[in-house]
């Protein structure tokens, strides 16, 4: 059963990759039990280290992947069950997704108008004159001109290959953009920008946004609340202030302590912490889980560590 607080809801989620055969079978649980939800309007980050399996997460949604287990809801409806050109229609319409890398995914040798109306036209639209006109729409609410879409992908920089992208991803007007790493590719300079336009468009537009990366600084400013994934599984899921402010999983203050300081004095005293599993952990009487700690917040932990992290910051009320 779907949740109705949830706009896309992910419950018990495995992805598992096979290759090889007989003894050589070889298994990489890239998703392994994640569940959680995002809710209308909101920004959902989902951190993590490179191949924690946060791109496998964001294409299984959009059903790159048949989900190996685990039940998958887009506004109540199903989207875990058999593919059907029904069910990629309803993800396609709904769901856009916005790629890390803005060169590799533009097509070098369509107009910047072919490669932004391409939404459209898969859907049948043959309208010169409208498919114009929502363009140069969409051209305009990331901050470039009508002047723009008949060039070509080389002729952009980087930040605005990253524009054109999302240009791209808006005109079919989704209710819902997974971005995976949009700004990684780019110099932290133009990465502001990208993320400030991000923001704009979804007070804007009421968009939903599952923003992937791989580190706790880029979406420290606008997600309202963040997933941390470690190989495969969320370890943290809480609101953005209680994942700064109270960090309960060790995996979680590690990432923490790797943010930069912009303080030249606290960034040379500043502390990085290691995460390693084995020591930070006893599971060998008690096995570990998702647990509620207080209003949305959960953390991956045994009953024992739950303990503790209540001592530690108290109650939350
Ligand atoms: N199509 C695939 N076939 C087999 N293994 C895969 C496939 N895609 C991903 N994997 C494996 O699944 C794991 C998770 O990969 P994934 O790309 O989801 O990580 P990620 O968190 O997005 O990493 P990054 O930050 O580097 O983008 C990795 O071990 C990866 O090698
Ligand atoms: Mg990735």
């Amino acid at each position: 059963m779907a949740d109705p607080q949830y706009l896309l809801e992910v419950k018990n989620l495995r992805q598992y990759f096979t290759s090889g055969w007989g003894r050589n079978k070889l298994t990489v649980k890239a998703v392994e039990d994640v569940s959680f939800g995002v809710r209308p309007a909101e920004t959902f980050g989902l951190v993590g280290e490179s191949g924690c399996g946060k791109t496998t997460t964001g294409r299984t949604i959009i059903r790159l992947y048949t989900p190996t287990s685990g039940e998958m809801y887009f506004d109540g409806r199903d989207i875990a069950g058999p593919m059907t050109n029904e069910l990629r229609k309803y993800l396609t319409d709904n769901i856009a997704m916005i790629f890390q890398d803005p060169i590799e995914s533009l097509n070098p040798r369509m107009t910047i108008e072919e490669i932004v109306s391409e939404g459209l036209r898969v859907r049948g639209m043959t309208d010169k004159n409208e498919l114009r006109r929502r363009v140069y729409d969409s051209l305009n609410k990331v901050g470039l001109t009508e002047e723009h879409a008949t060039r070509y992908p080389h002729e952009f920089s980087g930040g605005q290959r990253q524009r054109i992208g999302i240009a791209r991803a808006m005109i079919i007007h989704p209710r819902m953009v997974i971005a995976d790493e949009p700004v990684s590719a780019l110099d932290v300079s133009i990465q502001a920008q990208v993320i400030n336009l991000l923001n704009d468009l979804k007070q804007e537009m009421g968009l939903t946004v599952l923003f992937i990366a791989h580190n706790l600084s880029v979406v420290k400013y606008f997600s309202d609340r963040i997933g941390v994934m470690y190989y495969g599984r969320l370890v943290e899921v809480a609101r953005g202030d209680d994942l700064y402010n109270n960090p309960l999983h060790p995996y979680t203050r590690a990432l923490l302590s790797a943010i930069p300081e912009p303080n030249p004095i606290t960034e040379r005293t500043r502390q990085r912490i290691d995460y390693d599993p084995q020591k930070d952990h006893d599971y060998s009487t008690e096995q570990p889980a998702m647990m509620e700690f207080g209003p949305d917040h959960y953390v991956y932990c045994s009953p024992s560590e739950l303990e503790r992290f209540q001592r530690e910051y108290g109650q939350p009320g």
